[in-house]
């Protein structure tokens, strides 16, 4: 073996080392990169589905706070549920259920939303966000992840058993 044979097989040991240890690397990349994109909800939790409990527990006209869930769940006098993000439409304060005044109230700025979830007072410049419902087996089920923005109030927004 000749020093140039030597020398050659010294740099092709560099390439396959660099190679090796560029491949380790793009293995290490991808596998951080697929962990950081798994979904970081999990069922039960704001951002997944919450079953909110069965249909009967809930007497019509009521109106019940998941505070985990980050929603109120209304159940109309009709029958219908609506589950309204508990966050104020104005600058995103967290709003409370005052029962005595039939009303949602935001301490930030007094705003103000009806049963149903529309503005009765400003500055939040439309009503409550809804989560989407579904009723599977009994149970009411609240799509956390799922939000619709909407100007009012309307019926076509309720949820049925
Ligand atoms: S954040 Fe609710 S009224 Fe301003």
């Amino acid at each position: 073996m000749t020093t140039q044979d030597n020398n050659l097989s010294r740099r092709d040991f560099l390439k396959l080392g660099i190679g090796a240890l560029s491949a380790l690397a793009v293995l290490e990349m991808s596998g951080v990169s697929l962990f950081f994109m798994q979904p970081r909800t999990l069922e039960g939790e704001f951002g997944g589905i919450v079953n909110a409990g069965p249909v009967d527990s809930f007497p019509a006209g009521s109106v019940v706070e998941f505070p985990d869930g980050r929603f109120f769940l209304i159940h109309a006098p009709d029958g219908g549920f609506l589950a309204v993000y508990s966050r104020c439409t104005h600058l995103g304060c967290t709003i409370s259920w005052e029962a005595d005044k039939n009303h949602f109230f935001c301490p930030c700025h007094a705003s103000s939303f009806s049963a149903t979830g529309d503005v009765q007072n400003p500055p939040a410049p439309r009503a409550l966000d809804l989560f989407a419902i579904t009723i599977t087996d009994g149970q009411v089920l609240v799509d956390t992840g799922r939000i619709t923005q909407r100007d009012r109030f309307t019926t076509d927004q309720l949820t049925y058993a």
